[in-house]
């Protein structure tokens, strides 16, 4: 008899954390093509934009339009990043079926990323976090620095499930584990997950690993083995977060897709059309 293993969930971030640190300005249109053409793919969750402060973020900024012209499926959730009220304010005019809000392990990245402290950001998020509920919006949640942080290297694994038994009080129905430098080991990742897993179950996990050092696959493989069914990923691999020096793209979707499937897990995900997306989203990217 075969072993059926339970399905693995690919969160799409590319429009999101794939193009974010482009240099280029991308154009409205190619955003939204490659969208549209993810929305065709079998892929269940596509973050679209983050309505952050342009300023920091300048590639961001037509979020909200993204949002506008996109041709959203039935059974696909778009969502949102959202860093606080105002930028929950704007996202609720293009009614994401989620936000994600995002939080640090390490006070050093929550201050060059947020302009905050981990306390302060907390502060901010629970000004809006009641609105989500009663606007019937979900929310999902992100760690960033899980492993290592930019500026103070390593980072406690303690301090990771402080900030996830946070996450949980917000009520995100899923807590997203970033490893924004890419640079953490599988022992790493395995010591970080094992306290994590003392404040949450593992099915409100997810991994989001960024690949500098050709280990994300390896950090998906420990994640597996601790149960973890959903992990982050951008087709072409593109990526990184403008505020951790060093950071490169997340783990590519095809990668991972073609990895899960590999060991056997479904995905509902077509290969073909997100080899298609893959290319789309490299070709964007040149002057
Ligand atoms: P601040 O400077 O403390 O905010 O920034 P402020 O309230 O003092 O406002 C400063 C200016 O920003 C004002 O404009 C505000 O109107 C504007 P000005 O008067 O200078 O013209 N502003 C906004 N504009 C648009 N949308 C908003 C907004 N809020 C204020 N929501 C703030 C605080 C959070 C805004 C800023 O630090 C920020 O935008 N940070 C986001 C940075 C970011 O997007 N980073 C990348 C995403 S996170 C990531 O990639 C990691 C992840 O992938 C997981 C992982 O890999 O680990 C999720
Ligand atoms: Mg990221």
């Amino acid at each position: 008899m075969d072993i059926v293993f339970d399905p693995v969930t690919i969160v799409e971030v590319g429009p999101r954390d794939g193009l974010q640190n482009e240099p280029k300005t991308i154009k409205l249109d190619e955003k939204v093509r490659l969208i549209n053409l993810l929305s065709t793919s079998g892929l269940k969750q596509i973050e679209v934009g983050s309505f952050v402060n342009p300023k920091m973020v300048p590639q961001m900024a037509d979020s909200g339009l993204v949002f506008s012209k996109i041709t959203r499926r039935p059974g696909i959730s778009y969502s949102a990043l959202v860093p606080n009220l105002n930028g929950y304010e704007q996202a609720k005019k293009c009614s994401p079926d989620a936000i994600a809000i995002f939080c640090s392990a390490s006070e050093s990245f929550s201050k060059a990323n947020l302009n905050a402290s981990i306390d302060e950001s907390f502060m901010r998020i629970s000004q809006f976090i009641s609105l989500a509920k009663k606007d019937d919006i979900l929310v999902r949640g992100y760690v960033s620095c899980v492993t290592d942080c930019p500026f103070e290297g390593p980072v406690p694994a303690s301090n990771v499930a402080k900030v996830v038994a946070k996450l949980r009080e917000f009520n995100c129905y899923e807590i997203s584990l970033g490893d924004t430098l890419g640079k953490g080991s599988p022992g790493a990742v395995d010591k970080m997950i094992d306290n994590v897993l003392n404040e949450v179950s593992v099915e409100v996990l997810a991994g989001h690993f960024h690949d500098t050092s050709g280990l994300a696959l390896e950090n998906i493989q420990v994640s597996l083995e601790r149960g973890i069914r959903v992990f982050d990923t951008a087709v072409g691999g593109l990526g990184g977060c403008p505020f951790a020096p060093g950071a490169p793209g997340n783990v590519a979707t095809e990668l991972v897709l073609k990895y899960v499937q590999g060991k056997g897990f479904k995905t509902g995900v077509n290969m073909e059309i997100i080899m298609q997306a893959a290319k789309l989203a490299r070709d964007m990217r040149h002057v």
